[in-house]
């Protein structure tokens, strides 16, 4: 195949000849060769997902490797990483093996898997991430929940900083609110008569944290930054020269918590939707690298499970396919961020952080044909009735949004398309 006319981030236009899985010579290209014209589209390096929850085993009823992965494909990601909180928990190596190969026969992208830093994820004891990590894992998390206890996240930090591993951690101290808290605490949760979680049961956690890997030097990776308090303590350990990196989710640089007063559980998630000085900072934060990528936690949910009392919903809301369309609005058609600025958060950092070694390369001949093709001029009201998930929990619902992406391709192979000058074949 041969994208012709496409402008890359750093405003050349360029040929792309895909063969073989990787980018080829464009002058070498046969005559009779695919053609895609793509003069006007702008090419990114395929997105990557520090974090996806595809819900396979256990709950194809509200995802699938297949279909969370073509929704990665539409999203423009040509990598997810799988989260552990499955059902069983991807805690051993057999376990992680089989979403591999799993995802080899049925993946529309790359799938990285994330193993449970505790068995279970039960937090007490320790998962035999010696085995995962030989079997290739690079990430472990137990996200979903917080390794609380302080030695075990230190020994967890202990084995990252021997192996090269990253952990993952979902800061938010289960301690520091009650078993009912499901938002923000703010005047808005007093008003709403909901429990809310206080913004320091993230922070107080990062802030341990980023000593602990201070102590031993292993990699430390936070999960959906969502305070101001958070990128405060960020700021303050990388100034050190701590070995941490961040992600921000796209509903955290969007959606507050004001939202929360039409009683939607769709806007339940964890950590919280905040108030806007805490979406002003993440956005600071996301633009200056103090948050180094976005990473969509998206979080599929049957039905069932959303169509409860806000506090005994399931937190969690989908992220894949809006995830490009968020930046671009929030960040780059504000000014806050420049393209190579996106490119660099939604594609070479999470790829050296999940350390993905096909993935957030350059648009170059010889590298992995990992490319996304975006128009950022169209928009369109989002409709969750076309998405490729299996969950209609869509917090952009009706929102008019970017619709950038025309085509993914992951390795070579065309994963999403709408461009009409592509003939499959
Ligand atoms: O809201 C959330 N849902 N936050 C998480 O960290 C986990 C996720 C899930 O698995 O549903």
């Amino acid at each position: 195949m041969l994208i012709t006319g496409a402008r890359t981030v750093d405003g050349f236009a360029t040929d792309f000849y895909v063969r073989d899985g990787v980018f080829a010579d464009p002058l070498q290209a046969p005559p009779n060769v695919r053609r895609v014209d793509a003069a006007g589209l702008l090419a990114l390096p395929g997105l990557v997902d520090l974090h996806t929850h595809l819900r396979q085993p256990g709950r194809e009823d509200a995802e699938t490797i297949a279909t969370g992965t073509l929704a990665a494909a539409r999203g423009g990601f040509t990598c997810v990483h799988a989260m552990a909180n499955t059902t069983p928990v991807t805690d051993t190596a057999e376990r992680a093996e089989w979403i591999r190969q799993t995802a080899a026969a049925q993946a529309s992208c790359e799938v990285a898997v994330v193993g449970a830093v505790t068995k279970g994820l039960a937090g007490e004891e320790l998962a035999d991430l010696e085995a995962m990590a030989a079997g290739g894992a690079r990430v472990f998390s137990d996200d979903g929940r917080c390794v609380a206890d302080s030695l075990l996240m230190r020994r967890a930090l202990e084995f990252a900083a021997a192996t090269g591993a990253v952990i993952a951690q979902h800061s938010q101290d289960p301690r520091l609110a009650g078993p009912t808290a499901c938002c923000h605490e703010s005047h808005v949760s007093r008003e709403l008569g909901l429990d809310g979680w206080p913004a320091q049961a993230e922070s107080a956690i990062v802030a341990r944290d980023v000593q602990l890997a201070e102590l031993t030097s292993g990699r430390l990776h936070v999960c959906h930054v969502s305070t101001a308090e958070t990128v405060d303590v960020l700021r303050w350990a990388k100034a050190r020269g701590i070995p941490v990196t961040a992600e921000v989710t796209p509903h955290h640089l969007l959606l507050d918590t004001p939202l929360l007063a039409s009683g939607d559980t769709t806007y339940k998630v964890n950590p919280p939707l905040r108030t806007t000085e805490h979406l002003e900072a993440v956005r600071e934060a996301l633009a200056d690298g103090t948050i180094d990528a976005v990473a969509t936690d998206h979080a599929p949910h049957a039905a069932s499970d959303k169509a409860k009392p806000f506090p005994e919903a399931s937190p969690g809301m989908l992220g894949l396919e809006q995830a490009l369309s968020v930046v671009i609005d929030v960040m780059v058609n504000t000014g806050r961020m420049d393209w190579p600025t996106l490119a660099e958060r939604m594609s070479y950092t999470p790829a050296r952080i999940g350390r993905v070694a096909d993935q957030g390369r350059p648009l170059a001949i010889g590298e992995p044909a990992n490319v996304v093709l975006v128009d950022p001029a169209r928009r369109a009201p989002v409709d969750p009735q076309t998405s490729a998930s299996l969950s209609r929990n869509n917090p952009y619902r009706g929102l008019d949004l970017p619709d950038p992406v025309v085509m993914t391709v992951c390795a070579g192979r065309v994963a999403f398309n709408r461009h009409p000058g592509l003939v499959p074949g």
